[in-house]
């Protein structure tokens, strides 16, 4: 994955909005309070270099809006220095950064290749028919529900969410639901948005969408046990555990080992 100074040093954007940016008037940012600051300051103290803490930054100011607004672009730029250009740059560039506001959970569900192949696209087809209204189905990054009220929630459908010999998957908050169908997926957001909490296959207890941000910008508010839930299941494991029982190794890298030369910057 990308670095956010790899993405602000190739970072192109339309001089059009990189004029919009640089001349809207001042933002109101007053949302973003002292504790909120004082947060970003403990981020920023984590890094050898203020800029570097731009992404779990952007995650703090989502778990204050449920989003990533113009006042939380201003927030980052000023607590390091960026300029809302170079901010925006890299909010727009991360698929987990959302332009909207989310709703009090966020459902991810695979459509990539393997997990569709496996029916993760009528799985999406039916929770987004359920979360819809008027007969029209619920669009991608739409929210059902007034966004952050209890129940809530924002669909999208999601790229390969590294859980393929689990699909077909969803995520809610990042959460993983493993091995779904279309009646079992419909289930849990109807439990979701009766307020219920459904247990996830594996990792922590579900929370709300701003609380697990939080937590991505590494706060964890007492809920530090977390850290220790089971993120591997037994099918991830296999190949590693038949290696085990019979004895297989990789081959060690020698200590002299000839490294190519590295091209030559130009
Ligand atoms: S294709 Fe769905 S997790 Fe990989």
């Amino acid at each position: 994955m990308s670095t956010s100074e790899e993405v602000l040093a190739a970072s192109v954007l339309d001089p059009a909005e990189t004029e919009r940016l640089a001349n809207e008037s001042v933002v109101d940012t007053s949302v973003f309070g002292e504790d909120v600051v004082a947060r970003a300051r403990a981020i920023i103290a984590r890094y050898p270099q203020p800029r570097s803490s731009l992404l779990p930054m952007l995650h703090l100011v989502q778990s204050v809006q449920g989003h990533v607004s113009q006042a939380g672009i201003a927030f980052c730029a000023a607590q390091l220095d960026l300029t809302a250009a170079e901010v925006s740059a890299v909010a727009t560039f991360y698929t987990m950064y959302k332009r909207r506001p989310c709703g009090e959970h966020l459902v991810s569900i695979c459509t990539n290749t393997l997990c569709a192949a496996l029916g993760g696209d009528e799985i999406y087809r039916t929770v987004r028919e359920h979360l819809g209204s008027d007969g029209k189905p619920l669009g991608h990054e739409e929210t059902s529900g007034e966004p952050g009220a209890p129940g809530s929630i924002t669909l999208e459908h999601a790229e390969c969410l590294a859980a393929c010999d689990l699909g077909p998957v969803l995520q809610v908050n990042y959460e993983f639901y493993d091995n779904q169908t279309p009646e079992k997926a419909l289930e849990l957001v109807k439990a979701l948005q009766a307020g219920e909490r459904p247990a996830p296959t594996r990792g922590a207890p579900l929370t709300d969408f701003r609380q697990a941000e939080l937590q991505l910008a590494g706060f964890f508010e007492g809920r530090e046990a977390d850290l220790d839930g089971p993120s591997a299941a037994p099918e991830t494991l296999r190949g590693a555990s038949i290696a085990a029982d019979r004895g297989w190794t990789a081959p060690s890298m020698p200590d002299e080992a000839e490294f190519p030369p590295v091209p030559e910057k130009k």
